[in-house]
């Protein structure tokens, strides 16, 4: 695991987007794994000024979004399928049908689960999986007690997520109570992953994910056994770090 610390959050945006465009440069077909929230929007925010400015060409590129929540419309604001849109698809210059997000309205969610995993695997898999971490340690939505083996599947968001997502929903409509999430074990097969995070409130997940024992309560840390994982942190999300 690489670990690079940098002095802001506009650092980490800009370092992790560089390293992206260099892989997508060496190898145009690649399938990006991509997060929502906070945190990875510096990162998409450079890829567009990258490509706007030819400095990087993203044509071919295929996107996955890591999660969903369940009973979300994919046109309400909260949605993932929303955050890709507007933040990723029309920003990247992307074919929509070369941007998979799990369906969180299907009615059969097992079989969406399913769906998803078998169009991962179609495609080739994930080449590059960008990755945030929530304030309890956990990686998509794999709260703590995720199998560090799972796959996608079905999970209940804990009372923690549900709060820090609450600024997302701020017409005030309660933040949904279950998600469809890639498992660890899904996140385990990306052949590179990058993580980003920002800031003090992040600190204490980062360390444990880190310099902790790997261990289901802080599902991050399964990325200790990953061979090729770059961190890429802020001073602040740093601070706690031996
Ligand atoms: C989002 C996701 C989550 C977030 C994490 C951090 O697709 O899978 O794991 O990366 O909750 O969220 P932010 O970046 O909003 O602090």
């Amino acid at each position: 695991m690489d670990v690079v610390i940098l002095p802001t959050p506009a650092d980490v945006g800009t370092f992790a987007a560089q390293l992206i465009g260099r892989r997508v440069a060496a190898s145009p077909g690649t399938v990006l794994g991509v997060a929502t929230g906070s945190s990875p929007l510096g990162i998409y925010r450079e890829l567009a000024r990258l490509r706007a400015r030819e400095a990087i060409s993203l044509d071919g590129l295929r996107c996955f979004a890591l999660d969903e929540y369940v009973g979300l419309p994919p046109d309400h604001p909260g949605s993932y399928a929303a955050f890709v849109a507007r933040e990723i698809t029309g920003p990247l210059g992307l074919a929509p049908a070369n941007v998979r997000v799990p369906d969180g309205s299907a009615g059969d969610i097992a079989r969406a689960c399913i769906d998803y995993e078998e169009d991962l695997a179609a495609a080739g898999g994930i080449g590059l999986q960008i990755l945030g971490i929530g304030t309890n340690g956990h990686i998509g939505f794999n709260e703590p007690t995720s199998s560090l083996s799972s796959r996608t599947r079905v999970k209940a968001l804990s009372e923690q997520t549900r709060k820090d997502n609450s600024r997302f929903f701020p017409s005030g409509d309660t933040v949904p109570t279950h998600c469809i999430t890639q498992g660890l074990g899904t996140i385990m097969d990306a052949a590179e992953i990058v993580l980003v995070a920002q800031g003090e409130r992040k600190a204490a997940a980062v360390a444990a994910a880190i310099e902790g024992p790997v261990a289901s309560m802080c599902p991050a840390s399964v990325l200790q056994f990953h061979r090729r994982v770059t961190v890429v942190l802020d001073e602040a999300s740093a601070g706690r770090l031996a």
